[in-house]
């Protein structure tokens, strides 16, 4: 008999942490949406009480999806806990996850305080969430780093307290394998009442160990694995999903099952790609585009003979139907049809038709098409599709001592159309003047900027969301002008209505 792992993802609240790749409401409805078919068991939607938009997220999803239980994360204090158990109200399975850092680096740095009075905020923080749900998950953060006999005793005291799970985070990617199975091994062995509660892992990829100190602290007994998609998350990022569920698929000795769809982690994975404009390496384990292409003659050979000489996953378990990614000019329809469909992409006919002819054209230039051609080419055509506006010139006119002022000139279905109008800055203005140009009304719900990297010449991405006649249309752009990438934010979610 297998024993079962809890598949707890948070790529919605850790994963999200990454900068410049946060999601609106909407597109953590989708993603939310993907990771319930996946099947995972517990879902984190947010940390509530950081921003009114995680609020609302939490309370969002706790609506939007069923199966898995819902998690929101606090601090240990009590107003964290009020407002996660409100954001959690329409959660039809809810888990508050409260914790507080348990070592001597983040007791005397971070709280100014000592052991024994830690052990006592994280018990009344316990005490406190189990007030408003039964389901309480208690990480010790930097536990990596916290020693193992005291480590056991703020364990022993908050499962007294009524913590349903115990989480053992490696908050700063620190532990190598054998020590983490060590620690595992340790509260297994060291903490009287440990059978009461699930022993959880949670592990950052600082060092690249993430996943393997997950696997070890499997080995020597935790239950559930914290994990992401993509294994994305702050700096090098979190353990991934894909990579602890194909180990314990793949190597059955082990004696672990899971809940996952494995079919379902390839689409999935790109779905969270490209939500957040995040690549997913090309070589990365399990969904990297590399991950089944054998290119070099000897290998292709042998995965011919029998796909056991050089694959020890099936493709089809991830959802890749084809060992080899690559497509050429003499793949059919069909053949394109169905790459395109696990890219995520549903056409009909006529799309077909036009992509079809598009990538006959490429082919005949590059040899091997590969996904990434694939998005292009779908990209190119439903942009076509949808460009019925179009920006042709943008003149912003902004200062310390003058009113900003906007001249948006629109090309709309093959019209050329200028506007000019003022605003409080210079966004404000030229939406202002595109809204002259428009026929339908909207009304701008969402605007967000973000930039990747600290320097003055980087990317801004804008998205916008606008609602008409009580639909809501999405619209993304980047530019080096964060101005123009706004106006063609706009823009997209117009052409989504027209
Ligand atoms: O890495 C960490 O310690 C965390 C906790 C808040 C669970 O993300
Ligand atoms: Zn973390």
């Amino acid at each position: 008999m297998s024993d079962r792992l809890y598949i707890f993802d948070t790529t919605l609240r850790d994963g999200e942490h990454v900068p410049g790749c946060q999601l609106n409401t909407v597109e953590k409805i989708e993603v939310a949406k993907a990771l319930e078919l996946l099947g995972v068991d517990i879902l984190e939607a947010g940390f509530p009480i950081s921003s009114p938009g995680d609020f609302q997220s939490v309370v969002e999803l706790s609506k939007a999806v069923k199966k898995p239980v819902i998690c929101a994360l606090t601090r240990s204090v009590e107003k964290d806990i009020d407002v996660a158990a409100e954001a959690l109200k329409y959660a039809k399975r809810k888990r508050i996850h409260t914790g507080i850092g348990t070592s001597d680096l983040h007791i005397k740095y971070k709280f100014n305080s000592n052991r024994e009075e830690i052990i006592e905020r994280a018990v009344k923080a316990v005490k406190y969430a189990k007030k408003y749900v039964e389901d309480v998950e208690f990480y010790a953060e930097d536990a990596g780093r916290t020693e193992n006999e005291y480590l056991a005793r703020v364990i022993e005291a908050v499962i007294k307290a009524g913590a349903t799970v115990v989480n053992i985070p490696d908050t700063t990617g620190y532990c190598l394998p054998d020590e983490y199975g060590a620690k595992i091994r340790f509260l297994k062995e060291n903490v009287k009442n440990i059978d009461k509660a699930i022993i959880s892992t949670h592990c950052h990829n600082d060092l690249g160990m993430a996943t393997a100190n997950s696997v070890s602290g499997i080995i020597n007994g935790a239950r559930q694995v914290e994990v992401t998609i993509n294994g994305i998350g702050e700096r090098a990022g979190n353990t991934s999903l894909e990579e602890v569920v194909m180990t314990m698929k793949s190597r059955k000795h082990l004696g672990i099952e899971t809940g996952i769809n494995t079919r379902n982690i390839f689409k999935t994975s790109r779905l969270v790609s490209s939500l957040m404009n995040m690549p997913v390496q090309p070589n990365k384990s399990i969904v990297g585009r590399n991950a089944f292409a054998h290119s070099s003659g000897i290998h292709q050979d042998g995965v011919l003979k029998n796909r056991e000489n050089y694959e020890i996953i099936n493709p089809v378990d991830v959802g890749i139907d084809e060992s080899s990614i690559a497509l050429t000019a003499r793949s059919g329809r069909a053949a394109l049809k169905h790459r395109l469909s696990i890219l995520g992409y549903e056409l009909d006919h006529e799309e077909l038709d036009e992509i079809y002819q598009k990538f006959l054209e490429l082919a005949d230039k590059k040899k091997d098409i590969k996904d990434d051609d694939l998005e292009v080419l779908v990209g190119i055509s439903g942009s076509h599709d949808r460009k019925k506006i179009q920006l042709e010139r943008l003149q912003v006119l902004c200062g310390s001592s003058t009113i900003p002022v906007a001249t948006v000139s629109l090309n709309y279905e093959g019209e050329l159309i200028t506007s000019t109008a003022s605003g409080i800055g210079p966004i404000d203005a030229a939406f202002n003047a595109v809204r002259e140009l428009i026929h339908h009304k909207f009304k701008l719900e969402e605007y967000l900027v973000q930039a990747i990297t600290k320097g003055s010449d980087d990317l801004g991405k804008v998205h916008v969301q606008i609602e008409n006649r009580g639909r809501y249309y999405y619209g993304f752009s980047g530019n080096t002008d964060i101005v123009t990438a706004s106006v063609e934010a706009l823009i997209d979610a117009l052409n989504r209505i027209v």
